[in-house]
């Protein structure tokens, strides 16, 4: 990608939605379609890494999708297990540090184990940070992060007046990272399906119609291409912007 850094979003999130489709498209089964998906995302994150965008956000498994079939749930939790397994190296090798969200208690105590283990590896890395939210749902996140706050508040470590946006924040999943600049959703769905949703506050926000296993680095390009174009006004008017020179 040509564009000079500054424009680029520092944070990308991507909602890969699409792969049944695309299995019934092929008259595959739907499993094919969330390994088909797992390349999708391989390419991705490398693309992303090149570019220069500092964190990659992929949303993989809802709190939602836990109402799938079981056979589908089960085949998702074995793939995930076996990409973390095959993927680490590689990522730890190309400088990416992995972290994940989501109610992780929920998981297979193998891919807990995983998780972790993957988050170890790789915690020194800095080159980018690929988070991978897994029984994700942006109202658990926050849930979770009122529930510790309401904690530190009955042990008298912070008192009600101080919470504020900045506190929740430091509380939220994606703490400590920039919010996402840029939020890509695929497979021709307009909405949010319970995504980052305290993160989402000022994103741009970029729907295609490409199914998730056919969306690659030229997908990726055309999105940075759509956010480079946007004016971000945070809620000030285009004649403010001009003033100052932003
Ligand atoms: C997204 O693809 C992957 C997950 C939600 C795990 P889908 O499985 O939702 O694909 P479609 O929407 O049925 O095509
Ligand atoms: C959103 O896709 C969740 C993920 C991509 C992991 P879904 O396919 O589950 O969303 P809905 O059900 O169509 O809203
Ligand atoms: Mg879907």
């Amino acid at each position: 990608m040509d564009k000079p850094k500054e424009h680029l979003p520092k944070h990308v999130a991507i909602i890969m939605d699409g792969n049944g489709r695309w299995a019934s498209a092929h008259g595959k089964a739907r499993h094919a379609g969330h390994r088909a998906g797992v390349r999708s995302a391989r390419a991705v994150v490398e693309a992303a890494a090149e570019a220069g965008i500092e964190v990659l956000t992929l949303f993989a498994f809802s709190s939602e999708n836990w109402s799938r079939p079981t056979d589908e749930v089960n085949s998702l939790m074995r793939l995930f297990v076996e990409v973390l397994q095959r993927e680490v190296d590689a990522l730890h090798d190309n400088g990416i540090q992995l972290r994940f969200i989501g109610a992780r208690d929920q998981l297979p105590t193998i891919l807990q184990k995983r998780m972790a283990d993957a988050e170890a590896r790789t915690a020194g890395n800095s080159r980018m940070t690929l988070v991978v939210a897994i029984a994700y749902g942006g109202r658990w996140d926050v849930l979770q992060a009122v529930r510790r706050i309401a904690q530190k508040i009955e042990a008298g470590e912070l008192q009600p007046a101080e919470l504020d946006e900045a506190v929740l924040s430091r509380h939220m999943s994606l703490a400590g990272l920039p919010p996402p600049d840029l939020l890509i959703r695929t497979g021709g769905e307009y909405r949010v399906s319970n995504f980052l949703l305290w993160d989402l506050t000022y994103s741009e926000i970029h729907f295609c119609e490409t199914l998730w296993p056919e969306f690659g680095p030229e997908q990726l390009e055309e999105a940075v291409r759509f956010f480079v174009s946007r004016q971000r006004r945070f809620g000030r008017t285009a004649a403010q912007l001009e003033v100052i020179g932003d």
